[in-house]
């Protein structure tokens, strides 16, 4: 275990049955169609190359790069896109592929800006959820684990750009970000 991390939430295993059991419920509900699988970079990443090999349908990337900004006129806060999707999503079947839900605020004006391109459905599947800590309403269609308000890192999620490549999901250590 890295020395910044003070217990491990998550092993590589217990992640990698969950995402068994997630591409299981994804295969089902779309079997027989053609999906354009979303990621939302960078913390998706890990997870999303990993979904992604387990799924049986017809997937095709798309990769976005957004974020939430609050703003007291805006009550969920402006949603800043980087990059966007190549292509135009009408009529398409659309899977966002997150790592985490927090304040829900990304996801909220990301789901609404895509619904506005009438795709023909759009979901969203998330491997962590943290309740607790939502400003906004707002549901994932597909969870992989609700945890505790605790500051994770590992499979993607960072503090600071580091940690993305730990094969488990940690807890950091206060002293890492109390800094
Ligand atoms: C993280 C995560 C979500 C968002 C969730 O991204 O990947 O996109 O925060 O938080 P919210 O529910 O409070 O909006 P971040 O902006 O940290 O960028 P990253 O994916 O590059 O790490």
């Amino acid at each position: 275990m890295h020395p910044d991390v003070e217990q491990i939430l998550l092993t590589d295993e217990q992640i990698a049955q969950k995402v068994e059991e997630l591409a299981k419920q994804l295969n089902e509900a779309y079997r027989g169609k053609e999906v354009i699988c979303v990621s939302v970079l960078k913390g998706s990443a890990i997870f999303f190359a990993d979904l992604v090999r387990k799924l049986d349908f017809c997937v095709h990337f798309e990769f976005m790069i957004a974020s939430s900004y609050a703003d007291s006129t805006v009550s969920s806060g402006i949603l800043k896109i980087k990059k966007d999707i190549d292509q135009p999503i009408a009529g398409k079947h659309i899977l966002i592929i997150e790592d985490i839900l927090d304040t829900g605020n990304t996801l909220f004006k990301l789901k609404k800006e895509l619904l506005s391109r009438r795709p023909a459905s759009l979901a969203v599947c998330c491997l962590l959820d943290k309740p607790s800590r939502r400003t906004v309403e707002f549901r994932p269609d597909y969870v992989g684990f609700t945890i505790p308000d605790q500051f994770v890192v590992g499979y993607g999620l960072d503090y600071n750009e580091n940690y993305r490549h730990f094969p488990y999901i940690g807890v950091l250590k206060p002293e890492c970000y109390k800094k």
